[in-house]
């Protein structure tokens, strides 16, 4: 039998030099009139948004910002922002930041509407229409919110992050520039990279798996594996950056084609209860899944050392491969400075029982972990990084 895939994506991608200066094309060739764009303070202060402000101000188009919004908001948090967006009519939307943006516009995207909103989309997501086109600009290479159909949330009452999934909320134009994230603080281009590279190898070992994910998982990887440690330590590097801007984007694509496995899957209790970053907790759990796993996708992750390892001296068999594969993640992590244990962010003993059990409930992901994850399991993998 074969096997059943599919892959949506963008309608356009610009990169490279000065790719920035394609918003105002984008502003025009859309009859935009009313602009809104969102963004959130720190990425403000940092001055990201003044050329972006200033092309669309050169379409004559009027603008509005909307930047209340937290790192990681919740649905309400959310819903608030997108209420403020209903009251202007706008008929263009662009995102200029990181995911936690990027997600929020996505959302307003499809909620025009007084019908429904962010929490009945969180039931039933299947009912967001696109209303706005959207043009998402990343300022950070990592999650490959620009190209998904997927937004997250935090879901407070649950103690959670949830994701939407609907392929209305897949973004119109991207613009991935690398001046965007030329002063990235290391730590946040650290956690958020490896992010990326979490994506790229989840989809890759994924139950999910098929040959676009592995097209688009395979190549971020060699990028990401190669590059990561320059694009975070030097500022200058803007090749090494565009790299992981790359990378991040196919990380996306192959997201969009298969899906994240139980690194994110554990991830998921560690940022809606306790609010450690994104990127930070998929970093903290990345390598200790890859090794649980390892026995089960051995082959695929000697594919990923045929395809990533450019050294001269080759490996040869499967298990060799696959523990270069690993070493070489745990090697990126620990020059990352990623915190490596869960007690610096007050958490103990005492609360592996919860978070067991909150794991254990994201169940989409969880389904399609190439190696079955039981509450013991879920319970040793927690451990491990305590
Ligand atoms: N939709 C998806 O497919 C998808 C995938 C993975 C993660 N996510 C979600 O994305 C969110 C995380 O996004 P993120 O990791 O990009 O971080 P973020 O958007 O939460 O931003 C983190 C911080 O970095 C700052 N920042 C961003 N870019 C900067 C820059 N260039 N220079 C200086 N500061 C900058 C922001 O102001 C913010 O304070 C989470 O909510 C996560 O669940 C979504
Ligand atoms: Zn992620």
């Amino acid at each position: 039998m074969l096997l059943n895939y599919s892959l949506k994506m963008p309608r356009a991608v610009y990169g490279g030099e000065d790719a920035l200066q394609h918003i105002s094309d984008l502003v025009r060739s859309n009859g935009a009139r009313r602009v809104a764009i969102f963004t959130d303070q720190g990425i403000r202060a940092c001055g990201l948004l003044d050329l972006p402000l200033q092309l669309v101000e050169a379409t004559g188009a009027e603008w509005e910002i909307l930047d209340d919004l937290p790192a990681e908001p919740s649905y309400l948090e959310v819903q608030r922002l997108i209420d403020q967006f209903k009251a202007i009519g706008a008929d263009f939307i662009i995102a200029c930041g990181g995911g936690s943006v990027m997600d929020t516009a996505k959302l307003a995207s499809v909620l025009v509407t007084d019908e429904y909103g962010v929490k009945e989309l969180l039931d039933a997501p299947g009912r967001a229409k696109k209303c706005v086109p959207t043009l998402l600009i990343p300022t950070t290479a990592g999650t490959g919110a620009e190209v998904t159909p997927n937004a997250i949330v935090a879901v407070p009452e649950k103690q959670l992050k949830v994701g939407i999934v609907n392929e209305n909320m897949i973004a119109d134009y991207v613009i991935l520039d690398a001046r965007m994230i030329r002063n990235l603080p290391r730590r946040i281009a650290a956690s958020t990279g490896i992010d990326a590279m979490a994506h790229c190898i989840e989809c890759f070992t994924s139950n999910k798996a098929n040959p676009f994910s592995d097209l688009y998982a395979l190549e971020g990887l060699d990028l990401i594996l190669n590059h990561i440690e320059r694009a975070c330590d030097d500022p200058d590097a803007l090749t090494e950056k565009n790299y992981m801007q790359i990378a991040a984007y196919y990380g996306g694509l192959a997201i969009t084609a298969s899906g994240t496995t139980a690194v994110h899957a554990l991830s998921y209790p560690l940022g809606g209860r306790y609010h450690i970053a994104h990127g930070v907790s998929n970093a903290m759990l990345l390598v200790p899944v890859m090794r649980f796993n390892e026995s089960a996708c051995r082959a695929r992750l000697a594919a990923v050392y045929d395809r990533c390892c450019h050294e001269q001296t080759r490996l040869r068999g499967e298990e060799e491969k696959s523990g270069w594969v690993i070493r070489r993640m745990a090697d990126i992590v620990r020059h990352l400075d990623i915190p490596t244990s869960l007690k610096e962010f007050g958490i103990t003993e005492d609360d592996l029982e919860d978070l067991v059990t909150a794991g254990m409930e994201v169940r989409r992901l969880l389904d399609n972990n190439v190696r079955p994850v039981t509450a013991e399991d879920a319970r040793t993998l927690y451990q491990s990084i305590l």
